[in-house]
């Protein structure tokens, strides 16, 4: 049986080359509910080695380095669970110079 899929918009922008941000959609096989941070890293590993982002993994709230907009809501990727059926959008933090993504 085919798996399931999360579908993320992600924020994309790279000022070294991009005019203009703009957002892509993939899709994430996913049987069970995963963080956003999960599913980030399996863009990043099995779709699209371009997309940067930024955690030191604690898993716990405790550096608030995986935070982003999620949503439209500033949210722990590391600990904000989404599942099967699921669609996100993907943003970073309001506020802050994007270096990259
Ligand atoms: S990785 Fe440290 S708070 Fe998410």
């Amino acid at each position: 049986m085919a798996k399931e899929t999360i579908k993320a918009k992600v924020f994309r922008y790279n000022p070294d080359v991009d005019l203009y941000p703009s957002y892509r959609t993939y899709e994430v096989a996913a049987d069970e509910k995963i963080t956003v941070l999960q599913v980030l890293k399996e863009i990043f590993e099995k779709q699209d080695r371009s997309l940067a982002f930024k955690y030191f993994s604690c898993g716990f709230k405790f550096c608030n380095s995986c935070m982003m907009m999620v949503n439209g809501k500033a949210k722990h990727a590391c600990l904000t669970l989404v599942g099967p059926g699921d669609e996100v959008t993907l943003e970073p933090l309001k506020n802050y110079p994007i270096i990259r993504d």
